[in-house]
């Protein structure tokens, strides 16, 4: 029976636990170039002292035209060179590994835009920007930059790469029919509308070689009017098996679909009490991928850790909010103070990311400026 606790390989990688940081755009990278600087450094160094097992900075935008938010940490360049290859000695220094998620924002675009538009599967508008249907050559274009800042991380001393293939992201959007209207060979059924994504990974695995471990992680719903759905999860990773993914993550929801269903909304999500939201993606999962599974959402208690991995349910429990909220959250599970995480999936964390100040718990800040923290 597997333990949360105990060590594991995963292509190469020898992890101490299960606990994997799911990505969180921190908002606290250089606002021009996206370099991480002292401040984000030692934020990811504080979740390494806390023992988790792997920690997945970023999103970091692979390039200029794939960027989301300000402050987001880029990987666009060699100038995002020094500060990842910082990140990635002090995270090591601590225990943990480290591997950068990667993205492109797509019709996500929230900064200004240097072409003046941004670049998606079709014409649409989600953002102040007018998104533009994706040529060929731009498609071209941008699986070549996700290749090339795969690279980049590898030669920062990164341990992995994970693609961002989840909620309304680029490679999400490609796969999604609501905001994919495409009638190309990138359009339609499921084999197009995942073509990108499998574009994408192939010219990762080629950029980083056959050892590099390359993750991905996928909505298992969009939850949203004409989306992708949980009955396309099993055929789509089977793809991504077949293409030499390592590892795929399970999440779910888009920026857009109806806030009951993702955590970025403050106004509601799945019920706090439901812990693991995507039980059924990874059950159905289960019966026919063999990828190993990291599984996100909602798990605030080392009981239903300790029971997802134990029962075979996945491999991996990723948590976020909670590591904003107590970064050492893990190593205090560790160390027999096994009280459930205080965190209440406020979503207040998400202000200071999206205005570029920086995350932080901002219940938690309230609670200590009223004297009860
Ligand atoms: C402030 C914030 C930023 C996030 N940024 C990302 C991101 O950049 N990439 C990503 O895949 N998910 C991102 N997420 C989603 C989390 O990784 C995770 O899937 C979600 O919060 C559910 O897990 P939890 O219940 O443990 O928080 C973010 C979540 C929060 C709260």
């Amino acid at each position: 029976m597997a333990h949360v606790f105990e060590t594991t390989v995963l292509k190469g990688m020898a992890l101490r636990n299960r606990f994997v940081h799911s990505a969180t755009n921190e908002g606290m990278a250089d606002p021009d170039d996206g370099c991480a600087g002292e401040r984000l450094i030692r934020w990811q160094e504080q979740c390494a002292e806390g023992e988790i097992g792997l920690l997945i900075p970023g999103n970091a935008y692979v390039s200029n035209q794939g960027k989301s938010r300000p402050g987001q940490v880029g990987v666009q360049s060699d100038v995002t060179l020094p500060g990842l290859a910082r990140m990635a000695e002090a995270v090591h220094r601590h225990g943990a590994l480290v591997a950068l998620q990667i993205a492109h924002a797509g019709a996500n675009m929230y900064v200004p835009s240097e072409t003046g538009y941004a670049l998606g599967p079709s014409d649409m508008k989600l953002t102040e920007l007018h998104c533009r249907a994706m040529t060929k050559d731009d498609i071209a274009q941008t699986v070549a930059d996700f290749a090339a800042a795969a690279a980049r991380a590898k030669k920062a001393g990164i341990d992995a790469v994970q693609l961002h293939g989840a909620h309304s992201y680029l490679i999400s959007q490609f796969l999604s029919p609501h905001f994919n209207s495409r009638t190309d060979e990138y359009g339609g059924s499921l084999e197009n509308r995942a073509r990108f994504a499998l574009e994408v990974l192939r010219a990762v695995r080629a950029a980083v070689g056959p050892d590099y471990p390359v993750l991905i992680k996928t909505n298992s719903d969009d939850y949203i009017d004409r989306g992708f759905s949980l009955d396309e999860l099993v055929p789509y990773c089977l793809m991504l098996q077949d293409a030499g993914v390592d590892a795929i993550e399970i999440s779910g929801g888009t920026h857009f679909s109806d806030p009951k269903y993702f955590c970025s909304r403050p106004e509601g999500t799945v019920p706090r009490e439901q812990e693991i939201y995507f039980k059924e993606a990874a059950e159905r999962y289960r019966r026919e991928v063999k990828v190993p599974l990291i599984l996100v959402g909602g798990v605030r208690t080392l009981g239903v850790a300790e029971h997802v991995v134990s029962s075979g349910l996945a491999d991996y429990v990723a948590i976020c909010r909670p590591l904003v909220r107590e970064p050492n959250l893990i190593k205090r599970w560790h160390e027999g103070d096994t009280r459930r995480s205080t965190c209440i999936s406020c979503n207040l964390c998400f202000g200071p990311v999206r205005s570029g100040e920086g995350i932080y718990c901002v219940a938690l800040e309230r609670q200590r400026q009223k004297g009860k923290a």
